[in-house]
């Protein structure tokens, strides 16, 4: 039990220390523990019929738009409400944004990055 405590205070602070980018971490432990399954780790999907997010598709939708179809689920794609919370459905959707080609090539837009 306390070497699991160890390992997850040490875990915590790396995560924390390796970067700015609080959320986009915080997102992918959410997004490789509950979307990673069908939507795969790195976007490529692993379930016949779901989108590849590491070739953009339906990444031309807007946040408004994708967080509408992740809470209330989408054909095979069970509704998310209730399971997490928004913000950390909005964390999984910035991290699979990062999954896309379009966060790699067009990053002109990205304003957001502190420091
Ligand atoms: C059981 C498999 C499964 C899991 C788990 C899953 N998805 Fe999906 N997801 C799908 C499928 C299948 C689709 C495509 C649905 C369709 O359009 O037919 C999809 C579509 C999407 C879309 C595109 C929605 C749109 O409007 O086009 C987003 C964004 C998405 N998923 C995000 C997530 C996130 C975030 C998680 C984790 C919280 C997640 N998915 C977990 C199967 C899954």
């Amino acid at each position: 039990m306390i070497r699991i405590k160890v390992l997850v205070c040490g875990f915590t602070l790396l995560v924390m220390g390796a970067g700015s980018a609080y959320a986009d971490d915080f997102g992918k432990e959410l997004y490789e523990s509950n979307c990673a399954a069908c939507h795969g780790d790195d976007g490529t999907a692993l379930l016949p019929g779901t989108p590849h997010f590491s070739r953009g598709e339906r990444l031309e939708k807007t946040d408004a738009e994708l967080m509408e179809s992740i809470v209330s689920g989408l054909k095979i794609m069970p509704p998310w409400a209730g399971i997490m919370s928004e913000k950390e459905l909005e964390d999984c959707l910035a991290y699979l944004r990062l999954l896309g080609p379009a966060a790699n090539s067009n990053s002109s837009d990205n304003g957001d990055d502190e420091d």
